[in-house]
């Protein structure tokens, strides 16, 4: 018999073109990973919400990065699952299932976008353990948060094996200063923005880097930027290089930011 979807019905809010940063992210940094595959590479977008677009746009986006990608949108909401399936076409799909992803082949990709923001902290662990056992040997799971029109994320990707990074990614000309983000952290993190906590420290070193690098501001905020990110860099291990940095994102390894008192 089959069991019990894990997990718990949400608020279904979404909107079109919200994921679209981490979306490009995943196609960019994880596309290699889907083009090794031998067979069409296979991927989740968990907790889809009360339409389907998210899981909609993941496919299109994932196909610019590899043709043969299929998604699959899982949803606790069964009511969810009936209003997405008239938009089922050649490699979308929409199931309903929980946190066990009830998929016969391992996927390359679960995407999580403003699923675990909803739940306790303390689930966290447990939740990514679920997920992380689930992916193919290669595949990523992405774990964030965003606001409602997607200028703001912040994201983790984890591995089979664990947490790798933490991605910062915003609208350049939406933002006052880098710890604008910090309303947008995923659960193992937003109640970790205090003193004496990593990400706390992350974010104010970040804010310092950025106010330094004001005089780049008349060259434009991607600019600006840029240079707090290559100055932050000198501190923090970030992961990536310019080319990301020029589209408003920075990502840092997940063991600068790990809290401390978990
Ligand atoms: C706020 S919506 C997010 C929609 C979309 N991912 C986005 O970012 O725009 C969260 C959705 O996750 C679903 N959800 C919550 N827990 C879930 C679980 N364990 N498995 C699958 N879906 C889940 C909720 O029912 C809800 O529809």
């Amino acid at each position: 018999m089959r069991q019990r979807p894990i997990g718990t019905a949400t608020r279904g809010t979404t909107n079109p073109n919200r994921l679209r940063r981490m979306d490009r992210w995943i196609a960019a940094v994880h596309g290699p990973a889907l083009r090794r595959c031998d067979d069409a590479p296979a991927a989740v977008d968990l907790g889809y919400g009360a339409a389907p677009w998210t899981a909609v746009e993941l496919l299109t986006r994932l196909r610019t990065a590899d043709p043969r990608t299929t998604v699959a949108g899982v949803e606790i909401d069964p009511a969810r699952v009936a209003a997405a399936r008239p938009y089922e076409r050649a490699g979308l799909t929409f199931v309903h299932g929980g946190f066990e992803v009830p998929m016969e082949t391992r996927p390359l990709l679960i995407r999580a976008a403003n699923v675990l923001r909803q739940y306790d902290e303390d689930r966290v662990a447990e939740v990514w353990a679920r997920l992380r056992s689930r992916l193919a040997p290669d595949g990523l799971l992405v774990e964030g948060t965003c606001d409602e029109i997607g200028r703001r994320h912040v994201w983790v990707a984890l591995g089979p094996e664990g947490p790798r990074t933490v991605t910062f990614a915003t609208r350049l000309g939406s933002l006052e200063r880098p710890s604008d983000l910090a309303e947008r952290l995923p659960k193992a993190l937003i109640h970790r923005n205090v003193p004496g906590e990593p990400v706390h420290a992350f974010l104010r070193d970040f804010d310092r880097a950025w106010a330094a690098a004001s005089p780049y501001a008349s060259l434009g905020a991607r600019q600006r930027w840029i240079a707090a990110v290559r100055a932050l860099s000198a501190d923090w291990p970030t992961t990536d290089g310019v080319r990301r940095w020029r589209q408003g994102e920075v990502t840092v390894a997940w063991e600068a930011l790990r809290p401390r008192h978990a």
